[in-house]
């Protein structure tokens, strides 16, 4: 059975995903989430997610 996960995009900050998803890295590691924040500005020093440095 299929979950909604929601993306929620933040003007001039990250997406919100709200909903149960699996997020897989570049070297192939999955992680579960259930809410997280992914970086759209770069500008993290955490990627994938966001760390408030955009609004810096
Ligand atoms: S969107 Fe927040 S640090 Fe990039």
């Amino acid at each position: 059975m299929a979950t909604e996960v929601i993306l929620k995009l933040i003007q001039n900050g990250p997406v919100k995903v709200e909903g149960t998803t699996t997020v897989v890295h570049p070297d192939g590691k999955e992680e579960e989430k259930t809410s997280c924040y992914i970086c759209r500005c770069t500008k993290s020093n955490n990627k994938p997610w966001c760390d408030g440095s955009h609004a810096k």
